[in-house]
């Protein structure tokens, strides 16, 4: 059977500070992509670098990091579909928990996401608890997290929706603090079988879950072996363009 290409998605949040400094990022991944296989890349850059990052690669693409639910009109501040698909863009990351934490409901994130697979984008649906504890209560929440951005979502348009399951308190710390491997596999078990509920065994098992929070180069390998997720959401090793390659070239071996 012919490997799946693994997903490797890099979310530069509100980074960097000038175009300059996004171009070489951008150029050095497209370097080292030519010499990769088996992996594709979303690099997701702030808005004002979208039109200008606009990639010409066969496995590197490009992704925005939010959408509003409207397609245009009067919503000072908000960036719409049409605006994301024109300058290039073929997937969102919705519903980050740092989008989250600014405020962003789950009713919110159910409209952006049907807005976006309803205009042919790719999904990246962020979920992830804030803390484990000892009675399982986390389950629920990434159960009630999955459902409620998934409500009415037509069950023909979950070809363009990837899972990101990101632990929030796995994000912005160092490696050893990541997840691991084996955790991850039962967390992406429980994820398709959520996604099995809701979009029937075939639909709900094909949907690729990655794993994001403090990946590196250290731990890319038993992450993504052990838990044998699809790919990786990677936020600070994907502004380091060489070892955001290496995490390429790591998964793409597996
Ligand atoms: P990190 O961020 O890789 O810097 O932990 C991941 C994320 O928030 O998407």
């Amino acid at each position: 059977m012919k490997k799946r290409k693994k997903l490797l998605v890099g979310n530069w949040k509100m980074n960097p500070e000038t175009l300059d400094e996004a171009r070489h990022i951008a150029s050095v991944i497209r370097r080292g992509m030519k010499k990769v296989s088996n992996v594709n890349v979303i690099i997701c850059p702030p808005f004002p670098f979208l039109a200008v990052l606009r990639p010409k690669d066969k496995n590197v693409f490009l992704g925005a990091q939010d959408v509003f639910w409207e397609r245009a009109g009067s919503y000072t501040g908000e960036v719409g579909l049409p605006m994301l698909d024109d300058v290039g863009a073929r997937s969102v990351i919705i519903g980050h928990s740092e989008r989250r934490a600014q405020g962003e409901t789950d009713e919110m994130i159910n409209k952006k996401v049907k807005v976006a697979l309803v205009g042919g984008m790719g999904v990246i649906l962020c979920i992830g608890e804030k803390e484990r504890d000892a009675n399982g209560h986390f389950l629920a929440t990434i159960k009630q997290q999955l459902v409620s951005a998934l409500l009415k979502v037509d069950k023909k348009n979950a070809s363009n929706l990837i899972v990101a399951y990101e632990p929030i308190w796995a994000i912005g710390k160092s490696d050893r603090e990541a997840m691991k491997g084996d955790s991850i596999h039962e967390m992406n078990i429980y994820i398709k079988k959520i996604l099995s509920e809701i979009f029937g065994q075939d639909i709900g098992r094909a949907i690729p879950v990655l794993y994001g929070g403090s990946v590196t180069p250290a731990n890319a390998e038993d992450i993504v072996k052990n838990g044998r997720v699809d790919g990786l959401l990677v936020g600070r090793q994907s502004l380091k363009p060489a070892e955001f390659i290496d995490i390429a070239k790591i998964i793409g071996n597996i």
